[in-house]
């Protein structure tokens, strides 16, 4: 037999190397590499062929079944999932420890198992009472759900195609391990491993599996990103450990849309659905401040409020410092330069914090003119009135480009029972109904600035 080679892996991002690295090439990050046993190629298991020799087949011969998809029982899950879960694919939802995977996965399967679906929680986590317990705390537990505290993979694999549950949750991905790969439980080869052997299942046997991954700093445990390219779809739980909300939010989707996210929030009962979020991010809004505006975000297809604040103070050294939370630092840079430059907003003796309230993150480019009315109405300290939503992309030359789905911000907006809509003027084609809101088409920034905090 041929002898185990030994490779390192970055616990990242999974890149592989034949000697140890301080700093990945590949995701830059430090101190992430371990090293690991590889079986020989040939003795990698459940990937063999099975069965016959491979036919192929006319698109047109495969049957769509009308029942592909089921529903979770959660709103905002369906919503990020594209409608539903797929029959026999597979899931990954990744976040930091505590953020509430595993809640969330209990409120489905008891949602699931109250609809009739034969439902399999696995967890290599916790013990059966513990999960008991926690289930009692959301709620009472259905008949139809089913525990197993289980670890190893070729006891789970003969479980499942013994039981052939519809649904089978794997909490987590690195507390599993296979016995062909001979490196800890957590590590690059065995998270792949393990992931690989549940693909094969979900196919073969037509059971959809959700993998939870726990999102690690430490660089001892392999993250979920070493996993994206395996699963059918991609879910990252976010959010403040500290906040109450939470978001879900799918970075990969074979069968919907990315981008889609759910707002939920923790509460001592469970994950409860938000239904109408922008209201819960405008929530203690402050009245009258300056660098306090409102821009709106479409996640998905669906359009969110959210606060821009920016803090304006003289810098004490020569250098002025700049800190963006919840949105990206070289955007709030580049928007600085622009209103230095083509707004004549003299920046450069101040220190600049620009922050979305509500610890969401946001990096679309429309919430661009919201940083820019935030950081020019903090500079002038001239507040904006608390009744005004601005949206438009920003570019160099200081001019305010269009974005889509306007029509969709305008209507939140007016939803939420704000007067006044900032947008880009070639935007305005686009809004068919204004719905009782003043809207203020404007073609550079300077323009925008000069309608809210007056002249200068
Ligand atoms: P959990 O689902 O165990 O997180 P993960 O599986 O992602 O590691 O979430 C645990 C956190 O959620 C914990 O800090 C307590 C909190 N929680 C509530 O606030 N209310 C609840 O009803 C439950 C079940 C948990
Ligand atoms: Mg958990």
């Amino acid at each position: 037999m041929a002898k185990a080679k030994s490779v390192f892996f970055c616990q990242n991002c999974g890149y592989e190397s034949a000697k140890w690295m301080g700093q990945c090439p590949s995701c830059r990050e430090w101190n992430t590499f371990a090293e690991e046993k590889v079986p020989p190629r040939s003795a990698s298991s459940g990937r063999g062929r099975e069965g016959s020799r491979p036919v192929p087949v006319k698109i047109t011969d495969i049957e769509i079944r009308e029942d592909e998809r089921t529903g979770t029982g959660i709103g905002e899950l369906n919503r990020v999932l594209g409608g539903g879960i797929v029959r026999g694919s597979l899931i990954l939802i990744g976040g930091d420890p505590g953020i509430g995977k595993s809640t969330l996965l209990l409120q489905t399967c008891r949602n699931l198992a109250a609809a009739g679906h034969r439902v399999l929680y696995i967890s290599g986590e916790e013990s059966l009472r513990q999960i008991r317990m926690r289930a009692e705390r959301i709620g009472t537990s259905p008949d139809g759900l089913y525990l197993l505290a289980e670890t190893n993979l070729g006891d789970i694999r003969e479980v499942l195609e013994k039981e052939k549950p519809e649904i089978c949750i794997i909490d987590s991905i690195q507390t599993m391990y296979s016995d062909e790969v001979s490196s800890a439980p957590g590590s690059v080869s065995q998270v792949r491993e393990a992931t690989g052997i549940l693909l094969v299942l979900a196919k073969t046997l037509g059971i959809s599996i959700f993998i939870v991954g726990h999102v690690t700093k430490d660089g001892a445990v392999a993250g979920p990103r070493v996993l994206e390219h395996m699963v059918d779809t991609v879910l990252y739980f976010e959010g403040e450990r500290h906040a109450s909300y939470r978001i879900l939010r799918a970075v990969k989707n074979r069968f919907g849309s990315t981008n889609e996210i759910g707002v939920f929030e923790m509460r001592d009962t469970g994950l409860h659905e938000v239904l109408n979020p922008s209201e819960y991010m405008l929530n203690g809004r402050p009245e009258g401040a300056s660098g306090s505006v409102v821009a709106c975000s479409v996640e998905g297809t669906r359009p969110l409020l959210v606060e821009i604040q920016a803090l304006l103070v003289r810098t004490s050294f020569g250098m002025p410092r700049r800190t963006a939370v919840g949105t990206d630092f070289n955007r709030v840079n580049l928007l600085m330069a622009v209103l230095e430059r083509r707004c004549g907003l003299d920046l450069g003796g101040c220190d600049c914090y620009v922050n979305i309230a509500g610890g969401i993150r946001m990096n679309e480019p429309a919430i661009d003119l919201g940083i820019a009315l935030a950081v020019a109405s903090g500079f002038r300290d001239r507040p904006i009135s608390g009744k005004v939503v601005a949206f438009g992309e920003v570019g160099l030359s200081g001019e305010v480009r269009a974005v889509s789905q306007a029509q969709q911000r305008v209507a939140e907006a007016a939803k939420l029972g704000f007067d006044t809509v900032v947008l880009p003027a070639a935007s305005m084609k686009s809004v068919r109904n204004a719905g009782g809101v003043r809207l203020i088409p404007v073609e550079r920034v300077r323009d925008a600035i000069d309608a809210l905090t007056g002249k200068s």
